[in-house]
């Protein structure tokens, strides 16, 4: 009964709890979107939703109702998100968009349309749209740009018209009003026909436009005179090449800044490809080409000219290209590129006439395995990227010096294997150079980079280098990026290696195995900024180090072995700090880490994903995330600690206390366990003599040899003879002593006064005439004593009248009568048996 009342009130606080938290989950879940950003970003996708749900709310900026059945917007539709910007319709089996079915969302950017059968777009359906930049209408059935009313968004910038039926590009006049339009994309249309003023509505220079995968049969000469274009792309537009070249030949006078020509992988048309092809292209004012998946057969790059003489970039792109013929004298090639070509080789020594080459790239070549950098005397290249290819190469510094001295960047990163050597000679224009994911040998063993001095960008990451040597990086004196993720250190340690790197800013040592770091390894690095030692063994960085780092404000610390920041961490972190990356870390959420955990939650940490760090030990909160650890548990702790505390300091107090009066307890419960039998007790002695074993001679001569050898004889108790051996010394006092005798007689004398024992002694006895209302004490003080500090001493038992206060004193007459005294006190109350009074009566 007792125990269930205590029971109930708590038992009440835990279920409204659960309640209260209930009842949480319920209004999160009656939303069936996906809160992306509380307030603002929120995916409702495939929810079978008829319309806007009542509870997104009006601030919300981005929303996707992809995939719900919404079918008709009808006007005011979005009136309650009237704050979007950002708003995907894909696949919502709309038809029909009447009048104003957008009004208000004049800060609208994005809208996407696609994959809905619109049927009907009433003439002021994207009314108030002011502000959209991109609009997305693919595979929407539209089978003309007349149907679509967007004369008035004269925002738009992209307008993506892809996989609809639209079969002419005559280009309705509202498209003189998007003087901004940069994108138009009609790729897989109808529109097989081009004709003279087609495109005469065109105000834009700028416009990228794509008419790839549409099926062209007829351009008429001049369709396109005069217009400016930043790119056109034709790929896959022709049946064959005879068509091909017929409508290149009629696209005359067009000036397109870029052209990309030729076919899907998966859908070639073109059988042959023949130079002819190309001359077509002499009628244009081109700058850049791009021919991508051009015929099954090998393709010359003789081909190009010498109508490409004067282009600037020409790009080949998954092209069966086993090699380059010489290029003709005074090319005017900045820029040239094979991307998934068929080389085997890099073609260094053919390329020695493009004098104007700034830029070289052959990369994803999977036949591509030797380079010997024998280039010669492109003086004026700055960039190489022979990534993503097969090469296997001794990277000679000093033949690249000679052939391309001006060389800035280098990207040799995807291949197979790299040597690199120490060698002075090497680039001393280089800024950057990239080696990721290539196997390499020679770094981390050998100054490899020694006389880089340009150098501000390197990236060595998985490149299987073990760093051994502290001047693995010596040399380096301008680098400011240095991305080494993924490899070794000696004896898992970072060192000295980084100390000569002075200007570092972004430095990227993850997934490297670390187990620790020494304290001035990043000690000189004032300039850093970034900081990812992420996916290492580290158990924190040294509280010093934090304080060193004081540019630094991206600082990732995620997958390592860091339970906590201690208090020193927290306080000597820099403040530039703006982003920190904890998340897979063994937190230690125990209540001694209070303070970290109560850093975590504030709201104006860095901390960067704090919703997946999560709680590690103690064994209860394992997999709790930080964010719900409750700090009150703490709290609760913390009184239930105070509680205990003082609990056990008064535990420790009354035992300090028994200790103390351990025998006063003890005595008044052996009292008051004696007193009950006493009544049925008789009394064995006349008297229990208390004295101090200084006094012994005295008690001895004037009290046993006096009154138990005299008449009338008396029985006094003397705790060396009488007291009961193996029973304790208090139960002996108590029952022998007071319980069995009559009266007490207390021998006061100073080392009486003196005694602890006899004062306690004293007490018992005064405590036991408390309780004992017949109890009386004789009281005998003997020469020298203090009277005051007996008179204290004594109180007021020496006032009570059944005591009796005698004073002894060595002189005869005294004695006399002291004894007078005594014995008169001790017969006061006294019984005689008949043996007593026989023996008295001889006597
Ligand atoms: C979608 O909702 C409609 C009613 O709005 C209902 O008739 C239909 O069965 C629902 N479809 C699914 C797959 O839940
Ligand atoms: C236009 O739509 C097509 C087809 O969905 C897509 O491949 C292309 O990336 C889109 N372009 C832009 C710029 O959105
Ligand atoms: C063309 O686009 C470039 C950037 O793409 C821009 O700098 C330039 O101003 C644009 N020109 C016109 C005429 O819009
Ligand atoms: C190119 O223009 C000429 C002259 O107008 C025309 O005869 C020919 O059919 C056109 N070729 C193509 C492929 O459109
Ligand atoms: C290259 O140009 C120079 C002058 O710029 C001219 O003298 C020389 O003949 C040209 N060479 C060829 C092969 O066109
Ligand atoms: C080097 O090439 C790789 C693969 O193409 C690319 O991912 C990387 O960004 C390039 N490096 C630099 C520094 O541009
Ligand atoms: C660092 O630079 C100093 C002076 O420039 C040089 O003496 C020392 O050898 C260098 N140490 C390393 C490890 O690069
Ligand atoms: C740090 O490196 C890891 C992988 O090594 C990467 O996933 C992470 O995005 C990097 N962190 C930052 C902040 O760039």
């Amino acid at each position: 009964m007792f125990r269930s009342s205590s029971l109930c009130p708590l038992t009440f606080v835990a279920f409204s709890f659960a309640v209260l938290f209930q009842s949480q989950l319920i209004t999160r879940s009656l939303n069936p979107c996906l809160e992306v950003t509380p307030g603002t970003t929120y995916k409702c996708m495939e929810l079978n939703l008829s319309g806007i749900p009542p509870d997104i709310p009006t601030s919300t900026q981005s929303l996707d109702l992809s995939f719900n059945p919404l079918e008709i917007l009808t006007s005011n539709y979005f009136s309650s998100v009237s704050a979007l910007k950002f708003l995907d319709l894909t696949r919502c089996h709309i038809q029909k968009i009447e009048d104003n079915a957008f009004v208000g969302l004049w800060k609208l950017s994005v809208l996407i349309l696609t994959a809905n059968p619109l049927h009907f777009l009433g003439p002021r359906a994207f009314h108030d749209l002011v502000s959209l930049q991109r609009l997305i209408a693919v595979e929407t059935k539209l089978s003309s740009l007349n149907k679509l009313p967007i004369g008035h968004l004269t925002s738009l910038q992209d307008l993506n018209l892809s996989n609809n039926y639209i079969d002419s590009l005559k280009l309705p006049k509202y498209f003189s009003h998007l003087i901004f339009l940069r994108f138009l994309s009609l790729q897989a249309n109808k529109i097989s026909s081009i004709s003279v003023g087609d495109l005469d509505a065109l105000s834009s220079y700028n416009l990228t436009l794509l008419l790839s995968k549409n099926d062209i049969k007829y351009i008429e000469v001049n369709a396109f005179l005069g217009l400016h274009i930043q790119e056109i792309s034709l790929r896959g537009c022709f049946e064959s090449s005879t068509v091909m070249q017929a409508s290149l030949q009629n696209l005359t006078g067009l000036h397109v800044k870029s052209l990309v020509l030729g076919e899907y992988r998966n859908m070639k048309k073109l059988k042959t490809f023949s130079k002819s092809i190309l001359d077509a292209l002499c009628h244009m004012y081109l700058q850049e080409i791009t021919l991508i998946s051009i015929g099954d057969v090998i393709f010359n790059t003789g081909d190009l000219f010498p109508c490409l003489n004067n282009i600037s970039s020409v790009r080949l792109v998954d092209t069966y290209t086993e090699d380059v013929s010489n290029f003709p004298e005074n090319s005017s090639i900045r820029y040239l590129e094979f991307k998934n070509c068929k080389f085997k080789e890099v073609p260094s020594v053919r390329l020695s006439s493009l004098k104007e080459l700034r830029s070289l790239r052959i990369t994803r070549t999977k036949r591509l395995v030797e380079f010997e950098a024998d280039f010669q005397g492109l003086q004026k290249l700055e960039t190489l990227d022979l990534s993503e290819n097969r090469l296997t190469a001794d990277l000679c510094w000093i033949c690249l010096r000679n052939g391309v001295p001006n060389l800035k960047y280098m990207n040799l990163s995807f291949n197979y294997r790299i040597s690199l050597v120490t060698e002075c000679h090497a680039l001393p224009k280089l800024e950057k150079l990239d080696l990721q994911h290539t196997t390499l040998s020679g770094t981390g063993e050998y100054p490899v980079f020694l006389c880089l001095v340009n150098l501000i960008y390197l990236d060595i990451s998985y490149t299987g280098t073990n760093i051994k040597s502290e001047c693995s990086f010596c040399g380096l004196n301008s680098l400011l990026v240095l991305k080494m993720a993924g490899n070794t250190f000696e004896n898992n340690k970072l060192v000295n290696i980084l100390k000569n790197l002075t200007n570092l800013q972004i430095l990227d040592i993850s997934n490297c195995r670390l187990q620790s770091l020494s304290l001035d390894s990043l000690g000189s690095l004032r300039e850093l900024r970034e900081l990812n030692i992420s996916h290492n063994k580290l158990l924190g960085l040294h509280s010093e180090a934090y304080a060193q780092l004081q540019a630094l404000t991206i600082l990732d610390f995620h997958s390592n072995q860091l339970a906590i920041f201690t208090e020193k961490d927290l306080e000597n972190f820099p403040r530039s700090l703006k982003s920190l990356y904890l998340s897979r870390n063994p937190f230690d959420c125990s209540c001694e880490n209070l303070n970290f955990l109560q850093w975590a939650k504030q709201k104006r940490n860095p901390l960067q994903h704090p919703e997946s760090m999560f709680c590690h030990s103690p064994m209860h909160l394992r997999d709790v995330r930080l964010m719900d650890f409750d700090l009150s548990s703490c709290h609760v702790s913390t009184t239930t600690v105070a509680t205990s505390v003082s609990i056990s300091m008064v535990l420790v107090l009354s035992l300090i206390l028994v200790y103390k009066y351990y025998f006063h307890l003890y005595y008044m419960a052996v009292l008051l366990s004696g007193r009950r039998r006493s009544t049925e007790n008789d009394n064995v002695y006349d008297a229990f003599v208390i004295y101090s074993s200084k006094d012994q001679e005295w008690v001895k001569r004037e009290l046993e040899e006096t009154l138990e050898a005299g008449v009338p004889r008396f029985r006094l108790c003397f705790f060396y003879r009488d007291f009961i051996p193996g029973v304790p010394i208090i139960t002996n006092i108590v029952q022998e002593g007071f319980q069995s005798s009559r009266k007490v007689i207390a021998v006061v004398s100073s080392h009486f006064l003196d005694s602890r024992w006899c004062n306690f002694e004293l007490e018992v006895a005064q405590s036991w005439q408390l309780l004992d209302s017949n109890a009386s004490m004789i009281l005998i003080v003997l020469e020298g004593v203090d009277k005051a500090v007996v008179q204290r001493k004594l109180g007021v038992f020496r006032y009570l009248r059944r005591n009796t206060y005698l004073v002894w004193k060595d002189l005869e007459l005294n004695r006399h009568m002291f004894l007078r005294h005594l014995r008169s006190a001790l017969l006061d109350g006294k019984t005689w048996t008949e043996e007593e009074l026989r023996l008295m009566l001889t006597g």
